[in-house]
Formats: structure tokens, C-alpha cells, sequence
């Protein structure tokens, strides 16, 4: 789909649609009299109330080029800010091509002309027009093949801002499409091939441990998690260095790469499984943030490190009570092989702080306790640095990801205690989430750093008007957010 933005009236545009986003309360002012008589009409029949995302559409309308025009619903519009801004556009998206309309121009009224909101729409529009079908023998989804923005000014401003959309949006389709392949295609070493080729691409650096290399190190607790199945492990790391920095900062991003997650030994029950697939969306998101990354050039320099096993059951899988030894020296009793992502998260954040990285943030479906407590809205954001969480925050908060800062007192620590090894890989009843975090905090230490909980968050399990049933790509927005306002 290609998004692009002209600095012209309306009027002349030649377009199969042309859309306008029409708000509760008052029809859209166009300064066209055919449009603004019909719309009037429409708002004072109650026929279009504005409500989001509901159309009305006037054929061949006189003197205008375009085949028709349409008012989609935008909501309240003291609430349209750059998050529905953003579904806005997706929805548009969905049933412009859900009409077989493949060709559309949006007109953007005074006060939609901003980086921000431009940002956002292109943003939306490319995520909403992601099918998660490229495994199907015949693509029978449309595609949008173009969406021009219509400004009056001449702001360049708003040619960059639609193409960081762009290219954002496309990263996080990236992301979804990784996340989304299953188990069986895209084992460890594919994943790896997936990011090679992402950075070959793209100019970044990428280097895979294989599992000889991670046993002379001494991952111990990563490769107690792959052993157990056919599939080797990969620990992928993609590196981005800006030309000049402007921060000291060495970000490093970690990502959660289970490409199959059956719970091992202590097997998952059948109900569901198949959604374990999506145990590496922390690892996609990562990865498709450095896309990004290396396409907008923010002037600090990331590190992405996903470490990447299948969690399987077998004669060689590591059994609940075995004791390994990570990284970092410390060992760990393995109470439930079901709790593996902890445990090749820590082998890579001890190899993060080996590679000099001075800020952390982490990625993982970890626990479906964050679920339990924040269900899909909220990604669960835990911290061992005040200041660092407020950053990542507000990083967040501009790129319209929903993220809450969950609790790590000292006092959940008595819930994780082991009698034969240095730590348990599972805490005692209750708060899952928080004694999983306060599980890596052990090996993060010092590190300025935020685990984000994705388990409740990298999955629709129903589709929305404004994206597709499957991986919603979380975490990645953030992270390019977070990136360039270290280096911008
Ligand atoms: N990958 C799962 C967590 C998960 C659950 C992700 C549901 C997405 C949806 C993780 O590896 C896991 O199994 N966690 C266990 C931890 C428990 C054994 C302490 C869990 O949440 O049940
Ligand atoms: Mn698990
Ligand atoms: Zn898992």
C-alpha cells in the first residue's frame, strides 16, 4: 500500500473517494456547497450522526473530480486525538477495501493538520490493511493500493511526519507477520534467517550465536529451555550504530523469541496451545523496531538481542527440579519447565550488559497472569528505575500504546525462594506477573530497565474494525518512540 501526501485543493483530486472524517455534533464544513448541503441534511435527519466509523457516501458529486465522496465516522472531537486518529484510519481502510474501493484520498481539515495526526493515520491505515493470510493457498483479502492525504499548507512537516508513519506502520506488519507464523515455520534458525535478512535489507549488523557458541559462554539457563527439542536455539542479535550520537545512552532491547511454547514437561493443556505460536511476539516486536530504527536514524545506538528456543516435551527436555547454572553464575531450580521465557531472558540480559548496553527495555509474553490483571488493554511495564519507566512511559503514551506500571516491591521477593539452588524459576501463589519480573530484576541488577508484560496484549482474539483478528505488533511503537527521543 503506498500512503502519500499533496498539498492541494480537494476539488481537482481524480479519486475513486474521496473521504471526509465527519465528528459528532456538527456536520463537516468543506466549503463546497453540494457536500456541505448533503451533510447537513444527513446530520439534521439523523441519518449520520458522526458516530465512529460510520459512513454515508454521495455519488458523482458536482464539481468535484472525484467518483464519490465519502464522511466516515471519527467520534467525539474533543477525543480525536492521535490514537483515534489512528483507528480512524484503519477502519477506513478495512471498509474501503472491504468495498473493493482500492484507490482513496482523505482530506485533512485545518485541525488534522498536524505531524502528529498525519503520523498516526499513515500508522493506521498500513496496520489496518495487514492480513494475517499468507499462509493460505489464495491471498483473497484486498490490498489498499493507494491512500493520498490532501493538506492546504505546504508543510513539509507533514511529508516527513506521513512517511515515519509509513514506515512505522510497516515494521509493525513486519512484527505481526513473524508472530504470527506458526511453530512449524518459523523454528529458531528461521527466525534468525527472518532477521538477517531484515537487517541485510536494511543496513543493519546481525549475528546469531548458535548453540556451540551460547555452550562455551555458558547459557546455561537458555539452553536448558532448547534442549528438549529437535529445533536448535539462536541467539539473534541486531545491531544498530547511528553515525553521530547525540546520547551516551547504549540502548539495548531484548525480545522474547519462544517460537513454540507447548509448557515442556509441565505441558500446557491442549485448550489453546495453538496460540503459543505467539510466544516470540516480544522477539518480532524488537525486530521490527530496529527496521524502523534503521530506516528513521535516531541518534542513539540499540542493540537487539532475541533469544530464540522451541519449549518442548521429550526425552532430552529439562525436567522439573533440574538445577542449571545461567550466565551470569547464579543457578536456578527449574520448578516448572513451563516458566521458560524467564529463563532465556536472563542469559540474554546477563549477554546485554556483557555488550556494554546502559539501558534496558524487555519484551515478553511472560505470564498469563497479566491477563488476569490488565487483561488486553494495558501492557504490564515493570521497573527497577524510577526515571527510566517514566521515559519508556512517555515514550508509549506518544506512540498510543497503552502500557501500566505495575508494582515490584521488595516484599514479593519472599514469595521466590528455592532450598537447593540460588533462585526458583517460579514464585508461590499469586502476583505471577510480579514475581516473574522480580525473577529477571535478579540478573538485570543495576541496569536502568522495564519488562513489559505482552501475554495479554500481542494477540486479538477477535478482530477490530480497525485490525485484523491475530498479532497486534505491541511494544514496537514504543520502542522506536523511545529510541528517537533518546536520540533525537
Ligand atoms: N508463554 C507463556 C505465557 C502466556 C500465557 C503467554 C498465555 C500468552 C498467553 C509462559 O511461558 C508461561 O507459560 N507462563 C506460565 C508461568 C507459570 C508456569 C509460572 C503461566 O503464565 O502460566
Ligand atoms: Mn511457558
Ligand atoms: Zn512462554
Amino acid at each position: 500500500m503506498n500512503t502519500s501526501i499533496q498539498f492541494q485543493n480537494y476539488a481537482s483530486v481524480t479519486t475513486p473517494a474521496l473521504v471526509f472524517a465527519a465528528f459528532e455534533g456538527a456536520a463537516p464544513v468543506t466549503g463546497q456547497p453540494t457536500i456541505d448541503g448533503w451533510a447537513q441534511g444527513l446530520y439534521a435527519a439523523g441519518e449520520f450522526t458522526g458516530k465512529a466509523f460510520e459512513t454515508a457516501t454521495l455519488y458523482n458529486p458536482a464539481n468535484l473530480s472525484a467518483a464519490r465522496v465519502m464522511l466516515f465516522g471519527a467520534g467525539k472531537p474533543e477525543k480525536f486525538d492521535s490514537s483515534a486518529a489512528r483507528r480512524w484510519a484503519g477502519a477506513l481502510t478495512r471498509h474501503l477495501k472491504g468495498r473493493n474501493l482500492l484507490d482513496a484520498a482523505v482530506v485533512l481539515a485545518s485541525g488534522q493538520q498536524s505531524a502528529a495526526l498525519v503520523q498516526a493515520m499513515a500508522e493506521g491505515a498500513i496496520t489496518g490493511d495487514f492480513e494475517p493470510d499468507r499462509n493460505k493457498s489464495k491471498q483473497e483479502a484486498k490490498h489498499l493500493s493507494s491512500l493520498l492525504f490532501l493538506a492546504e499548507g505546504g508543510a513539509t512537516e507533514l511529508a516527513v511526519a506521513l512517511r515515519n508513519g509509513a514506515v512505522i506502520g510497516e515494521a509493525q506488519n513486519f512484527a505481526r507477520m513473524l508472530a504470527n507464523e506458526p511453530g512449524n515455520l518459523l523454528p529458531p534458525l528461521a527466525l534468525a534467517e527472518a532477521a538477517r535478512q531484515m537487517a541485510a535489507e536494511t543496513g543493519l549488523d546481525c549475528e546469531v550465536l548458535d548453540e556451540d557458541r551460547m555452550r562455551q559462554l555458558g547459557m546455561g539457563s537458555l539452553l536448558a529451555v532448547a534442549q528438549g527439542s529437535a529445533q536448535p536455539p539462536a541467539l539473534i542479535l541486531v545491531r544498530y550504530q547511528p553515525e553521530e550520537a547525540t546520547s551516551d545512552v547504549h540502548l539495548g532491547l531484548v525480545g522474547k523469541g519462544v517460537t513454540f511454547d507447548t509448557g515442556g514437561i509441565s505441558i500446557k493443556p491442549s485448550e489453546s496451545m495453538e496460540k503459543m505460536k505467539y510466544d516470540m511476539a516480544g522477539g518480532a516486536a524488537v525486530l521490527g523496531a530496529m527496521r524502523a530504527i534503521a530506516a528513521l536514524k535516531p541518534k542513539v545506538r540499540v542493540t537487539a538481542l532475541v533469544p530464540a528456543v522451541e519449549n518442548m516435551p521429550g526425552s532430552r527436555a529439562v525436567r522439573p527440579g533440574d538445577i542449571v547454572r545461567s550466565l551470569a553464575g547464579k543457578t536456578v531450580e527449574i520448578l516448572n519447565t513451563d516458566a521458560e521465557g524467564r529463563l532465556i531472558l536472563i542469559d540474554a540480559i546477563t549477554y546485554a550488559k556483557q555488550l556494554g548496553v546502559t539501558h534496558m527495555v524487555d519484551a515478553a509474553t511472560l505470564t498469563g497472569a497479566i491477563t488476569i490483571a490488565l487483561g488486553a488493554v494495558n501492557v504490564g511495564a515493570f521497573s527497577n528505575n524510577a526515571e527510566w519507566q517514566g521515559q519508556l512511559l512517555a515514550a508509549a503514551a506518544e506512540a498510543g500504546e497503552k502500557m501500566w506500571a505495575m508494582p515490584m516491591d521488595e516484599d514479593y521477593k519472599d514469595l521466590l525462594k528455592s532450598a537447593f539452588a540460588d533462585m526458583p524459576n517460579i514464585g508461590s501463589r499469586g502476583a505471577g506477573s510480579i514475581t516473574a519480573a522480580l525473577f529477571l530484576q535478579e540478573w538485570v541488577e543495576d541496569t536502568p530497565w522495564v519488562h513489559l508484560d505482552i501475554a495479554g496484549t500481542a494477540w486479538l482474539d477477535e478482530a477490530k474494525p480497525f485490525a485484523a483478528k491475530g498479532p497486534t505488533g505491541v511494544g514496537l511503537r514504543t520502542f522506536v518512540a523511545l529510541a528517537q527521543s533518546l536520540g533525537s
